[in-house]
């Protein structure tokens, strides 16, 4: 029989599905899975029921509900000053990780390059090359995981299309600054680069930290497609509502691939997360304080277990140093945490192309039940 394309012969399981399956199979408490084990606002779910049962259940225009991309553009005009039209610039999709999909098949021509910050959400790799692009890493050192604008410039060359930046960062936890956001964004002006902004942390921020758009730093605007989404921001990951908002003829170039990959995205859910989005300002502080207890909480503990880093300051993840503990890589020593003390985390170094630095961290997920944090903390243990 002949084979499957060539272009996926590379691709393997993600790492996110091994470690659930080997979380189940040993019984381990699961801070390895990148999103609640609690279900987001009862007020929000309940205004979904009501959108369908006011009969919103057909297909819903291509680009999106006007009421959503409406509301997508108001929250981005009121938290950022950023002025998107929703006629032109504003695009609805499958979750963020749709967006992704669209933005590297509209902008990518077989052989170009595109950078990407190491350690990266998988999913930037994966569609770089189904587009036939070619995936420059570049590392984001720890344990600041701040970028060395040498290596950063060293790294653009003639065929490089775009950067890829993740702010705030998973899985460091990492909010970049504004002196390193000008740093990036002057690179991508000098070298004419897109940069696809990947924002779906955009809100889970602590202690103070502000979340500065890559779209907002001067001369950026046009240059930058952000990418977000409201699955963390609602804690209602299976959702899955994502948005790109980008110049219109970036937007007009992803809606035309949108339109043959999934065509339209469930109409309720859209129409919920429109009534979110308008909530948002009187929503955030409630959520933003229920992260940060656990966030507390989960920190202590691990201090206590004598694991030493710096509490992150967005996200719900936490990058464990491991050396003082072992000297197994992460893959061997998570695998050991899953059998022996019954806890499952992501070995990071499934994130890097390049850097052998992953094999030094655990990625813990905080944002689960306080039952789930205090299982995990009883099993940790004696570590
Ligand atoms: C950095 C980053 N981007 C994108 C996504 C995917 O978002 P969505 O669930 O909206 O597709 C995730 C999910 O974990 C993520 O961590």
């Amino acid at each position: 029989m002949k084979d499957t394309a060539l272009r996926i012969s590379e691709f393997k399981d993600s790492i996110f599905g091994v470690i659930s399956k080997l979380a189940r199979d040993n019984s381990a408490v699961n801070l390895g899975q990148g999103f609640p084990d609690f279900d987001g606002p009862e007020w929000l779910k309940e205004i979904a029921h009501q959108k369908m049962q006011e009969g919103h259940n057909q297909y819903a225009p291509f680009q999106g509900t006007p009421f959503l991309r409406q509301e997508v553009a108001n929250y981005y005009k009121h938290f950022y000053n950023l002025k998107y039209n929703p006629e032109t610039e504003i695009t609805i999709t499958v979750g963020a990780t749709e967006a992704i999909y669209l933005v590297m098949n509209a902008l990518i021509n077989p052989g170009d390059e595109a950078i990407v910050l190491e350690p990266f959400y998988d999913s930037y790799v994966a569609s770089i090359k189904m587009a036939g692009g070619v995936p420059v890493p570049v590392t984001m050192h720890a344990p600041e995981f701040s970028v060395d604008p040498r290596e950063l410039e060293k790294a653009i060359t003639s065929r490089t299309k775009l950067l890829i930046l993740n702010n705030p960062h998973n899985p460091s936890g990492k909010v970049w600054t504004k002196e390193e956001l000008l740093m990036i964004s002057e690179l991508a002006q000098k070298h004419d680069l897109f940069v696809m902004s990947d924002e779906v942390y955009e809100f889970l921020l602590f202690d103070g930290a502000k979340h500065l758009p890559t779209a907002s730093l001067e001369g950026m605007f046009e240059r930058t497609i952000t990418v977000s989404s409201a699955g963390k921001t609602f804690g209602l990951t299976g959702w899955k509502i994502g948005w790109i908002c980008a110049n219109e003829k970036v937007s007009k170039a992803c809606r035309l691939i949108h339109q043959y990959i999934t065509f339209s995205v469930s109409t309720p859910m859209q129409e919920a997360v429109a009534e979110g989005l308008r909530r948002l300002p009187e929503y955030l502080p409630g959520f933003v304080s229920l992260y940060k207890g656990k966030r507390d909480y989960f920190y202590q503990e691990m201090k206590k277990l004598g694991f030493e880093f710096k509490s992150p300051l967005g996200t719900y993840f936490m990058m464990v140093p491991i050396s003082s503990k072992t000297k197994l890589s992460d893959v061997d020593y998570s695998m050991k945490l899953i059998q022996d003390n019954k806890v499952a985390t992501v070995p990071p170094s499934a994130f890097y192309l390049k850097s052998t630095e992953g094999e030094r961290y655990l990625r813990f997920c905080f944002a689960k039940k306080e039952e789930t944090l205090m299982s995990a903390v009883a099993n940790l243990q004696g570590l």
